[in-house]
């Protein structure tokens, strides 16, 4: 009688865990088959009565029954488990993908790469200083006087009377000759400061390249081949150039370099203020009293000086009208270049 029952209710159980499809009929099959008062449950129940030889070998398979369907049922409700969960990720292929965006070099990097790069070319080699200088290396080394407009609180960051943020990279070349013997050739990019209005023509903070060349007969006619090459390089070989006479504390004869105008090709415009011209750097002979501050023999060894802010110089170059968007990280204009 009882096993009869038990054959029947496995084949049941077969049939009815195999149309199983969610948890809702799950639960149902388990509080029918294994709760308390469930078919299971029921049978030990029937093993009472039944006859004592019999016992212990109903008992046996009773225990295999249970853990068979229990068995049979774990593995179906792990199905479900997992159907179910995917079931809630509503996954529509046809929606186009995630945008990835690669990033790239900052224009600057970019820009003061290239500009190493050629000077590299010509010889030069890169040498660095600290942002945070002294007061006697970013203007008395450099010839300025003590009462030089560009000390004034106006312009420069003053940390304390000693140090300043520098306001230049011309310091670099103060600390270059100190540590090294001539000849000498390097270019010395970084950031600046200086304590002006924001506008879009100037900024708190930039980048500038500083050039040194000395050694025994370095001539101004060296001093304009080497930067006309560079602009060349620069800027494309169609360029013209000129140098105007001007005045820097740290070089004696000074100069400024121009190219025309790519605007309006030298005919004149906004940009280039109506004269067909735009100046990119400032250069000139290093002054012979900023050789004794470095402990140079002046007598022997001449030098050309040369300064570029590179901020001006990727304006000119790409057509940039306001200094700012190099610093606000905008990604619409980053990921023009
Ligand atoms: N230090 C100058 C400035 O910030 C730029 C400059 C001019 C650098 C002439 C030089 C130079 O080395 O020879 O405006």
């Amino acid at each position: 009688m009882l096993q009869e029952k038990i054959e029947q209710i496995k084949k049941d159980f077969s049939i009815e865990i195999s149309n199983i499809n969610n948890d809702k009929q799950l639960e149902e099959l388990r509080v029918k088959y294994f709760s308390k008062n469930g078919l299971v449950a029921s049978l030990f129940i029937l093993l009472k009565d039944a006859n004592k030889d019999e016992k212990p070998q109903l008992g046996k398979v009773l225990n295999t029954l249970r853990s068979e369907l229990q068995n049979q049922f774990n593995i179906v409700r792990e199905q479900v488990s997992k159907s179910e969960s995917s079931k809630n990720i509503n996954v529509d292929l046809s929606l186009p993908g995630l945008e990835r965006n690669v990033g790239s070099k900052h224009i600057l990097t970019q820009t003061l790469d290239e500009i190493k790069s050629i000077f590299k070319g010509m010889g030069f080699s890169v040498f660095e200083g600290p942002e945070l200088e002294s007061d006697y290396n970013n203007f008395e080394a450099l010839n300025f006087p003590p009462d030089h407009p560009a000390r004034d609180m106006q312009d420069t960051f003053f940390i304390s009377d000693e140090f300043v943020l520098r306001t230049h990279t011309s310091p670099v070349q103060i600390r270059l000759m100190k540590e090294q013997k001539p000849p000498v050739r390097a270019i010395m990019p970084g950031r600046v400061y200086r304590n002006e209005a924001v506008s879009s023509r100037s900024y708190c903070m930039f980048h500038q390249v500083e050039g040194l060349y000395v050694d025994t007969d370095v001539t101004f006619a060296e001093l304009k081949g080497t930067l006309a090459s560079f602009a060349k390089q620069f800027y494309g070989n169609n360029l013209k150039f000129r140098f105007r006479p001007s005045f820097f504390p740290f070089t004696e004869p000074s100069a400024e370099m121009d190219i025309t105008c790519f605007i309006c090709n030298g005919a004149g415009c906004k940009i280039c203020k109506h004269t067909g011209w735009l100046e990119i750097l400032g250069c000139g002979m290093v002054d012979p009293n900023v050789f004794d501050n470095v402990n140079y023999d002046n007598e022997k060894y001449t030098g050309y000086a040369f300064g570029m802010g590179i901020e001006r110089i990727a304006m000119l170059k790409y057509g940039i009208k306001d200094i700012r968007v190099f610093f606000e990280n905008d990604y619409r204009f980053l990921k023009q270049f």
